[in-house]
């Protein structure tokens, strides 16, 4: 089994790790809906929580308050994440952070939520990473996620497609509808499905630009190599956003479309049945 197979996107994930808290922002505001709606889920029986691509554990520490007495395991395929988020959260030892692509992981059926905030869309295609969420569910369990969708950026991309066009957009995301239904398909019935924009004001394009490279957002994941731009590229996408995009105020938008999923593995029924939020659920993955 290969565990990092995915060096497009763990690359510089891993190198944005030390910086990724302090260049968050979006992330945060995802990673808090997603508790908002991991908030009223029942756990079935001893089923544990699963938090896929954990990064440096905003989401694993909500999910930690949320269900103090579950087992939670955290996995990010990016080593240096997983190093920074232990570190972060060493004062909570019920977390098991494990080094792992979710496409990787056994399909152990013995969870009772699988959580995930900002990561499901760099596993692509999104109908392998869905379908192995999904395989480690148990009957009735929940799987509460928010992902980056098509629409994101569009921004940038508008601005990288008449300054650049010669060079591929660096990265693809899946279209919420393909998303939904991929996740019915995949077994995960009641489904909700929510959709949210979300914009972020910066002083400059330059600021745009720096900030998603110290997210580890640069990671490209289309297939094939990367095509760098060079530093006059660079220049003339940035004039370029600037001058479109810059509103009365002087900052210029980055828009992100996120599509959020909450439901339940079909074959059984969580509700009533378990340990909610704040109950007794244990062990499990
Ligand atoms: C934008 S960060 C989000 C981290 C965290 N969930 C948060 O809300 O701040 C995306 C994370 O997903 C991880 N990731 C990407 N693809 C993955 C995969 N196939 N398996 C596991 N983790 C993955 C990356 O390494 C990165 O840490």
């Amino acid at each position: 089994m290969t565990t990092h197979r995915q060096p497009a996107v763990s690359l510089p994930f891993g190198r944005a790790a030390s910086g990724y808290g302090a260049a968050v922002d979006v992330q945060v505001v995802v990673a808090r809906r997603v508790a908002d709606l991991c908030a009223g889920c029942c756990l079935v029986g001893n089923a544990g929580v699963l938090d896929v691509g954990c990064g440096t554990g905003i989401l694993t520490e909500s999910l930690a308050a949320l269900f103090p007495t579950a087992a939670i395991t955290a996995i990010d395929v990016a080593p240096a994440m997983i190093r920074e988020a232990r570190r972060r959260l060493r004062d909570l030892p019920r977390i098991t952070w494990l080094e792992k692509d979710v496409r990787d992981l056994p399909r152990t059926g013995s969870v009772g939520l699988v959580a995930s905030s900002s990561a499901l869309h760099w596993s692509m295609p999104a109908s392998v990473a869905l379908e192995r969420v999904m395989a480690q569910l148990v009957p009735g369990g929940w799987l509460v996620c928010g992902m980056m969708v098509e629409g994101t950026l569009p921004e940038l991309r508008s601005t990288w497609q008449q300054t650049v066009p010669g060079k591929p957009f660096p990265v693809a995301l899946p279209a919420a509808a393909d998303v939904a239904a991929t996740a019915r398909a995949a077994g995960i019935g009641e489904l909700e499905v929510i959709q949210e924009t979300e914009t972020v004001w910066h002083a400059s394009a330059s600021a745009v630009l720096r900030r998603l490279h110290q997210q580890g957002v640069t990671g490209c994941n289309l297939p094939g190599p990367r095509q760098l731009l060079t530093r006059g590229e660079l220049q003339r996408l940035s004039d370029t956003y600037d001058r479109q995009w810059r509103a009365a105020d002087g900052r210029v938008p980055a828009t992100y479309q996120v599509l959020y999923l909450k439901g339940k593995a079909v074959g059984g029924s969580a509700v009533g049945t378990g340990h909610g939020a704040r109950g007794t659920g244990q062990g499990g993955f």
